[in-house]
């Protein structure tokens, strides 16, 4: 069964998610190919690390929801009454899909725990109770280094509370509309190397929604023109290119020392 037929509570301006990726770049989607070329070089000695890092890089985006929403919330002094509970409502649509709550559905496996069955089956290891520090681990180092970076944007103190709901619904529509290209990717390459994964499949299921949710979160609160928008969504393409352009660079890493020995022993 498809989620994919939702209506937004908030008509969609026809156009509007075209005129909004009309603002992207091709950074975070160049990125995400070329890691998802690499992954085969990957070792499979490497998998538990990497895929590590890469789990605490996606959970990092249910406190990125969670801050998103309160940011929308407060500009409870400087929005529109309606305009905020529609793109409120559009906001915590996708925030509520990471823990299998849907609309119209019976309760879901949350996403983290079909992370954890991704691991296990990929790494041949079970998920960590609690994140260990990153020493020794630099796919754990990256994947905090680019969380902070991305919450801190968010969290930004440069801007008025209601610039600041701009910007974060701009960063918002971001993140739900690259993920759309970024998991079919992601699961194409994980199937090539014969892991077939429900949290990657469930991703290609809602991500088209929550997109149309980001959108309409857009439309009602502000315009798909609006510079600020515009400033959060270049920003959080910077964000996830520089993500994957490191864990690209990381499979080099792991590579290394096997490419060095293979060179000394000709
Ligand atoms: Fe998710
Ligand atoms: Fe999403």
């Amino acid at each position: 069964m498809s989620l994919t037929n939702h209506e937004p509570n908030t008509p969609t301006a026809p156009g509007g998610g075209e005129r909004l990726a009309a603002h992207l770049r091709g950074k975070a989607a160049a990125a995400i190919g070329q890691f998802c070329r690499r992954l085969p070089e990957m070792p499979k000695s490497a998998y538990p690390d990497a895929l590590l890092g890469m789990g605490y890089f996606c959970e990092s985006f249910d406190l990125m929801f969670a801050v998103i929403a309160a940011n929308v919330q407060a500009a409870q002094d400087d929005s529109d009454y309606e305009a905020r509970y529609l793109a409120m409502q559009n906001v915590l649509r996708p925030f509520a899909s990471e823990f299998g709550i849907e609309p119209d559905r019976p309760l879901l496996g949350p996403h983290r725990k079909l992370f954890t069955e991704f691991y296990r089956k990929a790494s041949g290891k079970p998920w960590p109770a609690r994140y260990p520090s990153d020493q020794g681990n630099p796919w754990l180092e990256r994947g905090r280094f680019w969380s902070g970076r991305m919450l801190a944007n968010l969290q930004r103190t440069d801007l008025a509370a209601l610039d600041k709901a701009k910007y974060n619904l701009g960063y918002h529509w971001a993140v739900e509309f690259v993920s759309i290209g970024e998991f079919v990717e992601l699961n194409a390459a994980w199937e090539r190397l014969g892991v077939r994964s429900a949290w990657l499949g469930a991703h290609c299921e809602v991500e088209p929604e929550h997109a149309s949710c980001a959108t309409a979160a857009i439309t009602s609160f502000t315009s798909v023109d609006d510079p600020l928008v515009i400033r959060g969504i270049r920003d959080h393409e910077d964000d996830l290119a520089g993500f994957y352009t490191d864990f690209a660079g990381l499979i080099d890493r792991e590579n290394a020392p096997r490419v060095a020995h293979v060179v000394a022993g000709r």
